[in-house]
């Protein structure tokens, strides 16, 4: 079993010694409710490092109003079998109050970055997962900290705010796991009834007509984009597309798709709302 941590103050108190011992620290943040996404940053985690630290907290700062906060799935024990069988050394998993003891005072501003996109229909979203990061940074001082390419702006974000704020710690991007089927892995997969999740299949298969116009010769964004809207638009449990974009592999908005870039989306199916995004590859 992982060393289980509930307190900061223990949690230091145990990774001083490790750090005196001059080994090296894989963190990974996580919501919990483990899936085979998490796995993957575990596993790439263990291969690099001599320790790894795996965060499982729901961070309230990062929901709006209305959003799932209170419905998130959440389940310790599981989440700690799975981390047994992944080998992981240390789960840190506090209350709320041990992380906001005084509130959301000060926090991360993540500037532009984090207004497009995601930010445009979750505002205050990636601050409170910057924030958090940072808080969690500075409790676990890893040396490396694992980020799946699910949430690819969430890992962009991630990048700049290291950067800008010299934070000592080597971001590593993981690949997006997928089900069998497609579909990505993600602990919100749960909400879905099995016929909703038929529906939500219709993000990855979007994905592989952009990719096969794309390899036909359509290099026109716009046009991408609107296919891929049409298609999914066809499922009937879809209720809405917020947004379905091509850009760069910063996240700027591309006119002509090229080797590299990304197609983003997030799309509501049911209450669920999912995100998803490809690497083009020509
Ligand atoms: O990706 C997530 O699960 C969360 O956004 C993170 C990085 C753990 C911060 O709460």
């Amino acid at each position: 079993m992982p060393l289980l941590f509930k307190k900061i103050k223990d949690l230091r108190n145990y990774l001083k010694s490790i750090r005196c011992d001059k080994k090296e620290i894989g963190f990974v943040p996580t919501m919990g409710y483990l899936h085979e996404g998490h796995r993957a940053l575990i596993r790439m985690a263990r291969n690099q490092n001599d320790v790894v630290v795996v965060s499982i907290f729901v961070n309230p700062t990062q929901f709006g109003e209305g959003e799932d906060y209170d419905r998130y799935p959440r389940d310790l024990e599981r989440d700690l079998a799975i981390c047994e069988e992944e080998g992981v050394d240390v789960v840190f998993a506090p209350e709320v109050s041990e992380i906001y003891p005084r509130g959301y005072r000060t926090k991360v501003c993540v500037g532009e970055l984090g207004k497009r996109l995601e930010g445009e229909f979750r505002p205050g979203h990636f601050d409170g997962v910057a924030t958090v990061v940072v808080k969690l940074f500075n409790i676990v001082q890893p040396h490396r900290a694992y980020f799946g390419e699910k949430d690819y702006q969430q890992l962009k974000i991630i990048e700049q705010v290291v950067e800008d704020l010299n934070i000592p710690v080597e971001i590593v991007p993981v690949p997006i796991v997928r089900e069998k089927d497609g579909l990505a892995c993600s602990s919100r997969n749960v909400y879905l009834s099995p016929e909703e999740r038929e529906s939500a299949l219709s993000l990855y298969k979007s994905f592989l007509l952009a990719e096969k116009m794309i390899k036909a010769g359509e290099r026109d964004a716009e046009r991408i984009k609107e296919a891929i809207k049409t298609f999914i638009q066809k499922h009937p449990h879809v209720k809405g597309i917020d947004y379905v974009e091509i850009t760069d592999e910063n996240l700027n908005p591309k006119k002509t798709v090229e080797k590299g870039d990304r197609i983003l989306l997030a799309v509501r199916v049911g209450n669920t709302r999912l995100i998803d995004n490809w690497k083009v590859e020509i």
